[in-house]
């Protein structure tokens, strides 16, 4: 047989400890199908002496990443520490100079420092893989890269953040408030105790912005994403969707428009009927749109130690393989600046929920509102519930609020925050309009 491919793995918390056991639990597979065996021959993490799960007897411990990373026995530096800052930046940068191939799970890092990585590895000529950075063991990476290689693509759109997902599932089908639902996650482990990073969306555009590059072709630019998290949500928001016709997701969409590359995360109305509908709890999935053929949606484990090593180990695999693919899966030089479709002149259905005040007028003013924007209406539904509203008054009497719940055609972002600018100004709302865009499929 071949010479073992040697591995230098840097971080052993949750994804690293599973892929030390991947390895050795799949080394026969492994070394059958890549034609050589993976040995990992060297690991580092913060604490030598943490109890971790795994046999490390025969794997030397090196000091730090940075000196594993140009370790001369490894071939592959695998990064499993996370974080766009020290040491995972540097020990990658280092490895990639030292003519070592990195894998990474590390979407943050690729965020802000893809492109130049991605050149330190085409100049080395060494291999970047990154397939665990977007949606754990769905192989997503690969796809784009490599099973599409012969295709444009129109749109790729997904639910990339676990935490969001199983907390709209809990929301809409417990009835539960956002502040219910964060709590019982954070219990449950699938919320942080600090979930901004989650909640608001900033995980999802880190993931949204590495696959607008490879699916475009565009130098990654996280700045470019437009993020919405889905905090502002409410049960009453899910039980509107639900009657008509739809469900919330926190989607990440990338599309190509005639004014550049749109890149938005956002709390998204999408059909109940469609297949990204179906995806509940921490499940990811991710819907590409090629030019000519049906859409493709890959679903599955977005998350975790195992998931999340089974996408690690598969890059590894390929290296052992021999197997070569530009990082973005275009050289760089060919990569095109993203050009950033501005948001305002994003296209689409909208879901507008207002608080209107019940007397005579509302409905005309805000009708008049509508048309000075040439936005028409799919549906309206007003309807005087009997329990009041949150945040609203007692229904039905003159002058108390009533919601109000339309749905646009087509229209632009522009039209409809400047026609939601005029209602307020006119007095005829009570409160803050709820906007949730509809993404058809
Ligand atoms: N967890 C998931 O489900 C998941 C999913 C997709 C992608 N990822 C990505 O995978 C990467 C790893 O995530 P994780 O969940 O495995 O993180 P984790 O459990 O916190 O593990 C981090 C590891 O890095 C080590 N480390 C931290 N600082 C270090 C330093 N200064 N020097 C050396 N080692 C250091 C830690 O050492 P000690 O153990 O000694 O503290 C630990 O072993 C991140 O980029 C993350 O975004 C994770």
């Amino acid at each position: 047989m071949a010479q073992p491919l040697k591995v230098g793995i840097a971080g052993l918390g949750t994804v690293g400890a599973s892929v030390v056991r991947v390895i050795e639990e799949e080394r026969a597979t492994l070394a059958a199908r890549c034609g050589r065996p993976i040995e990992v021959v060297a690991v580092t993490a913060r604490s030598r002496g943490k109890k971790r799960g795994i046999d490390l007897r025969n794997v030397r411990w090196i000091s730090d990443p940075q000196t594993l990373a140009s370790d001369r026995e490894i071939d592959v530096f695998v990064e499993l520490i996370g974080g766009a800052g020290e040491p995972a930046h540097g020990a990658v940068a280092a490895a990639l100079k030292a003519g070592k191939s990195v894998v990474t799970a590390n979407k943050a890092l690729l965020a802000r420092h893809g492109l130049a990585l991605a050149q330190a590895a085409e100049r080395s000529g060494v291999v970047l893989n990154f397939e665990a950075a977007v949606g754990g063991a769905i192989p997503i990476v690969k796809t784009l890269r490599e099973g599409l290689a012969g295709n444009s693509i129109t749109r790729i759109y997904g639910i990339l953040n676990g935490t969001c997902n199983y907390m709209l599932t809990r929301m809409e089908h417990e009835k539960l408030s956002y502040d219910e639902c964060l709590k019982e996650a954070q219990k449950l482990g699938y919320a942080e105790a600090d979930p901004t990073f989650d909640v608001e969306g900033h995980d999802t555009a880190q993931k949204l912005a590495i696959l607008a590059s490879i699916a475009f072709g565009s130098k990654i630019d996280q700045s470019a994403v437009y993020v919405e998290g889905i905090s502002s949500i409410t049960p009453e928001d899910l039980a509107w969707a639900d009657e008509l016709g739809y469900r919330v997701k926190l989607l990440g969409v990338a599309m190509r428009t005639d004014k550049g590359i749109e890149q938005r995360v956002h709390p998204t109305m999408v059909p109940k009927a469609s297949q990204i509908a179906q995806v509940m709890g921490v499940t990811n999935a991710v819907t590409v749109d090629p030019e000519g053929i049906a859409p493709i949606t890959l679903v599955g484990p977005g998350a975790g130690g195992m998931a999340t090593a089974s996408a690690v180990v598969a890059d590894i695999a390929d290296i052992a393989r021999g197997t070569q693919v530009a990082p973005f899966g275009w050289p760089t030089a060919r990569l095109k600046r993203s050009g950033k479709a501005p948001m305002q002149r994003h296209e689409g259905g909208y879901y507008i929920r207002l608080l209107a005040r019940d007397r005579p007028g509302t409905a005309a003013t805000i009708a008049k509102r509508l048309a000075q924007q040439h936005i028409s209406l799919e549906s309206i539904v007003q309807r005087h519930r009997e329990a009041p509203l949150q945040g609203g008054g007692a229904p039905g009497r003159s002058g108390a609020a009533v919601p109000v719940i339309l749905i646009t055609y087509a229209t632009t972002e522009d039209a409809v925050r400047k026609a939601l600018s005029a209602v307020s100004r006119d007095r005829v709302i009570s409160a803050k309009p709820q906007v949730i865009r509809i993404e058809k499929n």
